[in-house]
């Protein structure tokens, strides 16, 4: 979900701005978050005006054009992704209480709302909605009105009391008609951020919501509140003790932020890959191969104790794990578990001091990732994030953080930040293999040699890519497609079918290829679409033989096989209907580049359906709800 809150002065004002459209251009640089319904409130003349629609944000922009709210310089606006109670108009934020003087937006679960929602019945308070919002407001309402009987400026007091009796991960923004310059805000485990203008001030979820008004941002800690006017930002804790914001300078550049020319922000991003790789390259090695983490901050003589290390993932980012496990196990020789990270935090897994927990997050937000990375904190375990968001909640809690240079990915369905990930583990699996000598530094700089021309190799990948969008076009009817891959080709099977999944809304399945004859192979039939992730046929064992051998079986069965392989690879030629080639470049780097034709293929398909692929249905990109 998006929130954007603004206050100005009469300076502002003279300059032509208003609430309304601050608030709604950050909500537009915030739709990339994924949603399913907008709102706003602002307040002027003594009252609150509140609009809310489902569905995308041009509905909102039309229903404030049939009925407009008047001008104000405080605003709060919001973008929905249904948790509790549907899409609805009704389920959209903002929600009113205290005689609709009182708006609220929220993102996050409280918890303990029904309870909440019981006493408040029991006082005599109405609800119109399912959500567990209306109870925060309905709270809040209560609070000001009946406690601290409406005093003009209790505004922040009665959210510090609010969120003393909720439960659960929550951002609140409130503005009330009594306190006309005012947005409080609170914050729990859930994202935001406040923006420092010039007689103006804002908040947001994230620094999109306002990169187009300043560049000077304070982060906030947890459970902590605000109070932000024109003219000043107010930090204390939940019982009212000042607090400190840490104030950063944000270099991101909007226009990259932009689609660049691109049919969509996801072929842009795909396009974006050869540089996502390079930039997190960038600045980590010396010129005799020596890498230098330095920013990882955490004392190697603790790194040299790891015994075991757990990658900890959702989504993408755990096939990104995947691939992990394979290199940090080859080069180091600790044992590596990859586990989703709702499923660890929620089992009782064996954590000690000398494990190792690796989390791998693009936004740094996701709640389930989140969760798992305290639970394994709390039992002693050293915790290493890497991420792609500066200064967001994962990397902030760990106590290392190996940041992704992919810059901002605005598609929900991630691509250059999954291959950033990939990049940053491979660094990480280097690193620990010379630090604890278990690789000799000539062999840690051929790596890094070949690591060096992925780029360039992505970029020959993306400019002959004219044959497979044209299949990509040719199958947009197909109900089911099939993806396999042996070693570091099975994540990139099972990232292949994620992608053609989320966009295209087909079903697609990713299998270890050696798995194929325990089960999957019964379902392959007449003209059933197969893609094959082929290893090198350079590699040493007999990988390669394997998975042509799968090829054969599944051809053999009147499966239609479309395989990715290294080129100069005949082998492959007799058994499949299609072939693409990609570089050459040893098996345990190749994810980096037998990805980038399934992602393209996912796109261009999606798109000849017609579909939206930078926001598909259903799913958020930053999902900060367990
Ligand atoms: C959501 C997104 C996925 C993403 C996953 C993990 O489900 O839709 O694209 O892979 O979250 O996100 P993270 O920000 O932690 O990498």
């Amino acid at each position: 979900c998006g929130i954007v809150g603004y206050v100005g002065n009469s300076s502002r004002e003279a300059a032509g701005y208003s609430a309304l459209d601050v608030v709604v251009e950050g909500l537009r640089r915030l739709e990339y978050r994924g949603y399913d319904s907008a709102g706003v409130a602002v307040v002027a003349d003594g009252a609150i005006s509140s609009r809310k629609k489902s569905g995308k944000l041009s509905n909102l922009i039309e229903e404030l054009e049939a009925h407009p709210v008047p001008k104000s310089l405080t605003g709060i606006g919001h973008t929905r992704w249904a948790t509790h109670g549907g899409p609805t108009d009704r389920n959209a934020h903002p929600h009113l209480s205290d005689g609709g003087r009182l708006a609220v937006i929220h993102n996050g679960i409280i918890e303990n709302f029904a309870e909440l929602r019981q006493e408040l019945l029991a006082k005599g308070v109405t609800f119109e909605s399912e959500t567990d919002t209306e109870v925060a407001a309905a709270l809040l309402g209560d609070i000001f009105r009946n406690q601290l009987n409406g005093d003009g400026g209790s505004l922040t007091e009665a959210m510090r009391l609010a969120c003393q009796r909720l439960e659960g991960a929550f951002t609140l923004l409130a503005v009330h008609a009594d306190q006309p310059d005012v947005v409080v805000a609170a914050r729990r485990n859930s994202p935001l951020v406040v923006g420092l203008g010039d007689g103006e001030n804002f908040l947001g979820s994230d620094v999109s919501g306002f990169i187009d008004y300043t560049r000077r941002a304070v982060e906030l800690g947890q459970d902590q509140i605000v109070t932000i006017t024109a003219d000043t930002v107010e930090i204390t804790d939940f019982f009212g003790a000042p607090a400190e914001g840490k104030e950063y300078h944000v270099d991101w550049d909007p226009a990259s932020a932009e689609k660049g020319g691109f049919s969509s922000f996801m072929e842009k991003e795909i396009n974006d890959q050869p540089d996502a790789v390079a930039q997190t390259l960038l600045g980590r090695s010396d010129l005799n191969g020596k890498l230098t983490l330095d920013e990882l901050r955490i004392d190697p003589e603790l790194l040299k104790q790891v015994d075991k290390i757990i990658v900890l993932a959702c989504g993408t980012a755990a096939y990104a794990g995947l691939v992990a496990k394979y290199a940090i196990e080859n080069w180091c020789r600790i044992p590596t578990e990859v586990e989703l990270a709702h499923e660890f935090r929620y089992r009782d897994p064996i954590v000690d001091s000398n494990t190792l927990v690796v989390s791998i997050s693009q936004s740094g937000e996701t709640m389930d990732t989140l969760m798992a990375v305290r639970y394994a904190r709390e039992q002693g375990a050293k915790t290493i994030s890497i991420c792609n968001t500066n200064g967001s909640t994962i990397p902030r809690e760990s106590d290392a953080v190996l940041y992704t240079h992919a810059g901002p990915e605005i598609a929900v369905a991630s691509t250059k930040a999954f291959l950033a990930q990939i990049t940053a583990a491979y660094l990480l699996g280097l690193y620990l293999a010379q630090l604890r000598g278990n690789i000799f530094s000539g062999q840690i700089k051929d790596v890094l040699a070949d690591l060096n021309k992925i780029p360039a190799k992505i970029q020959s990948i993306l400019d002959n890519a004219g044959p497979l969008r044209e299949l990509a076009r040719s199958m947009k009817d197909e109900k089911s497609v099939l993806f396999l891959g042996r070693h570091v080709g099975y994540p990139v099977a099972l990232e292949g079918a994620l992608k053609l999944k989320e966009i295209a809304y087909i079903h697609a399945e990713g299998f270890a290829a050696g798995e194929l004859k325990h089960g999957p192979i019964a379902l392959i039939d007449d003209g059933q679409p197969v893609f094959v992730v082929v290893p090198s046929p350079r590699g040493r064992d007999s990988l390669h033989s394997k998975v042509v051998s799968n090829i054969q079986e599944v051809r053999a069965r009147g499966a239609r096989t479309l395989v990715i392989a290294e080129e100069g690879d005949e082998s492959v030629k007799d058994y499949a209907e299609h072939v693409f080639y990609v570089p050459e470049t040893p098996t345990l780097l190749m994810p980096l580049l037998t990805t980038v034709p399934l992602q393209i293929f996912a796109a261009e398909l999606a798109g000849a359906k017609g579909y939206d692929v930078d926001q598909p249905r259903n799913l958020a990109k930053s999902v900060t709800v367990e």
